[in-house]
């Protein structure tokens, strides 16, 4: 079962605010797309796949032009529809990522119906990453 995914970006020009560092718009847009992407090959079906929220984005610092921003994704818990993404982005390979944030999808039929999953993760995975896990469950548990 794929559980994380590696996606990296260079920080080009067209990126940039008005400060000149990477625009938050364009570092949501990469991490929702990674997260989508973590989800739907979980799930093995990406048609079957929707985006219900995004938790949050927190920019721990900044990233500027020519930076390698690679995004790392985590699973962080699964319902019976949902699916509930981590992702972290390093600059340059920097342990200590320079965004974090999160997102919720779930599976539909043809018709947009939610249907469950089936999937689920085990209690050693859970525990190997209970502060992300912990995290999801109080953000789940908000709606
Ligand atoms: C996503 C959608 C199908 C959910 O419909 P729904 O009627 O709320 O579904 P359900 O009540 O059956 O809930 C399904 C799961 O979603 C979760 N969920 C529902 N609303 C949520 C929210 N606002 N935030 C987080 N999770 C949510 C439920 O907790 C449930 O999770 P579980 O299986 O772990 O218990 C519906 O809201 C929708 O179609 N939204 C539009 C999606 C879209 O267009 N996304 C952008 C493009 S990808």
């Amino acid at each position: 079962m794929p559980k994380e995914i590696s996606i990296s970006h260079l920080v080009k020009s067209e990126d940039l605010n008005h400060h000149g560092t990477l625009f938050a718009g364009r570092m949501a847009e990469w991490l929702v797309e990674g997260c989508f992407i973590a989800a739907s090959k979980l799930v093995g079906r990406p048609e079957d796949v929707v985006c219900v929220q995004i938790h949050g984005m927190t920019f721990h610092r900044s990233a500027t032009k020519g930076d390698i921003v690679e995004l790392r994704t985590k699973v962080a818990c699964l319902g019976s529809k949902s699916i509930t993404v981590w992702g972290r982005v390093l600059v340059n390979e920097d342990p200590d990522p320079a965004v974090t944030g999160m997102a919720t999808f779930v599976t539909v039929d043809g018709q947009g119906k939610p249907y469950a999953h089936g999937l689920s993760l085990s209690e050693e995975y859970i525990q190997q990453n209970k502060e992300i896990h912990e995290l999801a469950m109080r953000m789940k548990n908000r709606n």
